[in-house]
């Protein structure tokens, strides 16, 4: 089946989708993007997706092209008319087609581009790996200073995914300073006893819409949150390590650079967040 995707308003099937080389998401990575889980047909945590959206745009100075009303319908209709029970939406929106290449931003008025599609994944809630859980290895971190923008500049990530492929691993840990930043698109996490260590926000880390979740229902279930950052040897010491996405949920991790954590099996902690999370996110998906 051919996908239908949207640009600008239009619904089209993919093979004639298309979008000007002149766009600056294409020459400058000037764009940012949202990926929303959808289970069982419905949008998860879609709020704070747009809040997230919103933000992204605001600090590069992109005009936001359309209301939260019309991003959710607009998800809404590539759900439906690609029929997708499990999967993602993507959503790009970028400073737009000036007519030409300059560094500085274009006039006033340039209308920003905005694209989305779907990815089928039936039992999204169900994937495998979560009964056996990720293998990771540690990666400098070398991408630029605001990270908290979701920007589609995803070089870097991707070089580091392709190292942990090559080093047998399913993810890199990205290490700043000696400390563990986050994961290539997922935020990291050590457990030790009752308490669950992450890395505070700030302009290193990505502000997970999940991870903000987790966090809640881990303090709603009296599990204690540290938000500081960790080293590779503390990580390797902790009784579990977890990941957190929007396709991944809470994602258990096994083995930190060839160091087995904790029994090297999926731990309590993590398989109890994973299941409240997909419970509660559930109770508030569109
Ligand atoms: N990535 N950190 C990075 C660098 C990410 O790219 C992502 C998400 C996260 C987790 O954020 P959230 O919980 O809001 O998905 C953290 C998405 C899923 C992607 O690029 O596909």
């Amino acid at each position: 089946m051919t996908r239908t995707v949207y640009v600008n308003g239009d619904y089209v099937p993919e093979d004639q989708a298309s979008v000007s080389v002149f766009d600056r998401g294409f020459l400058m990575a000037d764009g940012v993007y949202e990926v929303v889980s959808v289970l069982g047909g419905k949008l998860i945590d879609f709020d704070g997706h747009m809040v997230r959206l919103k933000r992204s745009l605001s600090e590069l100075a992109i005009d936001n092209p359309l209301s939260d009303e019309d991003y959710l319908a607009a998800h809404r209709d590539l759900v439906a008319r690609n029929d997708i029970t499990d999967g993602l939406v993507y959503l790009q929106v970028t400073r737009g087609n000036p007519g030409d290449r300059d560094f500085a931003y274009p006039p006033a008025g340039t209308r920003p581009t905005v694209v989305m599609f779907t990815q089928s994944k039936p039992g999204l809630a169900d994937a495998p790996a979560a009964k056996t859980g990720w293998t990771v290895v540690s990666v400098e971190d070398l991408r630029w200073g605001r990270r908290d923008i979701k920007t589609v500049q995803l070089l870097y990530p991707s070089m580091a995914k392709m190292e942990a492929k090559a080093r047998g691993a399913d993810d890199a840990w990205m290490v700043e300073d000696g400390r563990v930043t986050e994961g290539t698109s997922n935020n990291a996490y050590i457990v030790k006893g009752n308490r669950i260590i992450t890395r505070e926000l700030s302009h290193d880390i990505l502000h997970g819409i999940t991870r903000a979740a987790v966090l809640r229902f881990a303090r709603e279930a009296q599990m204690q949150v540290e938000e500081r950052s960790f080293t590779i040897a503390e990580a390797q010491e902790a009784d579990e390590a977890f990941i957190t996405s929007a396709s991944a949920f809470v994602m258990p991790v096994v083995s930190i650079d060839g160091a087995q954590v904790g029994s090297g099996a999926v731990g309590p902690v993590a398989r109890r967040l994973r299941e409240i999370y997909l419970e509660e996110s559930l109770k508030t998906a569109v």
